[in-house]
């Protein structure tokens, strides 16, 4: 497995990957990788020559006032776990290499798809992911590029980057992989104490109960988002950010729950603000 951290080189080496008629997938993540990262590495393996893992704690999604500073980092353990998983290359740039002081070009998917659900309380983040991604893409040029349904809207905010500049990459979505109490993994699960991570589990829970709702007839997304709100309100230093149904493009928020929607929430739990969703299918009448 090689490690590089330099674009250019970087560029060259799937460059030549490609000239022998290999197939590239990439995961990019911002590492402290745990098994949600690993299955996608997984699917990568599965559907591709040449797997590519690129580690980047990217600054330009973070707001002001967030984690980036503390984000959890370890580059030994990463290089550990993605040798155990057969990785050809990881790209694991510094920040002076990915944003020269000269950068000034961003990349934006504008309107609703990114100003609402998480973009409401972080109003610059899906710029910053945008633009790293394509960035990413500009380097290794993958076949496919694995992300995590559990950041839903990244998610769909990518998959409409993509066809709006019309990039020749195949976008798979892969499963949220949960621990086994149903709380999402996520690298910012390390910052819950034992009482605030028993709270988590509200989340799932939450999700749950609104899959029974619609399950056994309800179809009145108010009726649903209120009842999700008042057993996350009964956790203990559980705050909401938002709880939302929407449609599964353009996000955005429906009355009727019909056909295919997202129950998304981002709930505080005491410090860290940790997201969830459920994607459920209902046919219509
Ligand atoms: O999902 C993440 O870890 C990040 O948002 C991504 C896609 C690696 C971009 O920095």
């Amino acid at each position: 497995m090689k490690v590089l951290t330099a674009p250019l080189e970087t560029q060259n080496y799937c460059r030549n990957r490609r000239a022998e008629g290999k197939q590239i997938g990439l995961v990019p993540t911002m590492g402290f990788l745990h098994e949600g990262h690993l299955s996608l590495v997984r699917g990568a393996r599965g559907d591709n020559d040449c797997v590519v893992v690129s580690i980047f704690v990217n600054p330009t999604q973070f707001g002001p006032n967030e984690d980036f500073q503390s984000y959890p980092r370890d580059l030994e353990r990463d290089c550990c776990l993605l040798e155990a998983e057969g990785v050809d290359l990881i790209f694991a740039p510094t920040a002076e290499e990915m944003y020269p002081t000269n950068s000034a070009t961003f990349v934006e998917v504008a309107g609703s798809i990114t100003k609402g659900l998480c973009g409401a309380s972080r109003p610059n983040h899906f710029r910053g992911v945008t633009t790293v991604v394509s960035k990413l893409f500009n380097v290794v040029h993958p076949h496919r590029a694995y992300f995590g349904q559990k950041d839903a809207q990244q998610l769909a905010v990518i998959k409409r980057m993509v066809s709006d500049l019309n990039m020749d990459i195949k976008i798979v979505p892969m499963p949220i992989i949960r621990e086994p109490d149903g709380l999402a993994m996520s690298s910012r699960n390390r910052y819950l104490n034992p009482e605030a991570r028993r709270s988590a589990t509200v989340l799932h829970r939450s999700l749950q109960l609104a899959k029974g709702l619609i399950e056994g007839g309800e179809r009145n997304a108010e009726k649903v988002i209120a009842a999700i709100r008042e057993m996350i309100e009964q956790a203990k230093l559980a705050r909401i950010d938002y709880v939302e149904i929407v449609d599964v493009e353009g996000l955005e928020p429906v009355e009727e729950i019909e056909g295919e929607i997202l129950i998304a929430l981002a709930v505080f739990i005491s410090e860290p603000r940790l997201i969830d969703n459920l994607h459920i299918r209902v046919p219509s009448k």
